[in-house]
């Protein structure tokens, strides 16, 4: 009976404003991470088409990366608000290093974008998507 009443929870839709609080957090962590990913595959094609066309391409994701790591920050701060106040201390141990972690993968990011050696590059590029492939993973933990 209670392994029915369980199974019967995970089964429930999501009320809409849930569902769009996610939608768009997972949405924008899409931008993101798979940009970074996507364009760092990129790289070896771009750098045959000339030697300016990575840093061209670069530019233009910076142009949808931060627009998408801001709806990140807000719907992230929305999620804490709608499920962090009955957390349990793991949860809420949890949230505290994927904030640092969030925080280090934009400061990365930063830093990548205005290095000028490769060996600067490549380090910053390196935290940048570590820490977010970071974040992304304690999302889904989070998330439950
Ligand atoms: C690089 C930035 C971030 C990425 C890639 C990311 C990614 C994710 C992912 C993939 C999920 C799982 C969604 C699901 O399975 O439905 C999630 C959930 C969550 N995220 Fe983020 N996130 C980021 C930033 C943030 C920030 C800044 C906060 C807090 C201020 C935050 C708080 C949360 C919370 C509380 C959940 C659980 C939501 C729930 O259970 O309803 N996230 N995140």
């Amino acid at each position: 009976m209670e392994q029915a009443t369980a199974q019967l929870t995970i089964n429930q839709l999501a009320p809409a404003l849930t569902g769009i609080r996610l939608s768009l957090h997972v949405m924008a962590a899409t931008v993101w991470v798979g940009g970074q990913l996507t364009l760092a595959g990129l790289v070896p094609t771009a750098r045959r088409l000339g030697s300016t066309a990575p840093g061209a391409l670069a530019r233009s994701f910076a142009r949808i990366q931060w627009p998408a790591y801001a709806v990140l920050l807000a719907t992230g701060v929305w999620n804490v608000f709608a499920v962090g106040t009955s957390a349990t201390t793991a949860w809420k141990a949890v949230l505290g290093v994927k904030i640092a972690v969030v925080l280090l993968a934009g400061l990365g990011a930063w830093l990548h974008g205005r290095a000028t050696s490769k060996s600067g590059l490549a380090a910053w590029g390196a935290v940048t998507a570590l820490a977010s492939v970071t974040a992304l993973v304690m999302g889904v933990f989070l998330a439950g």
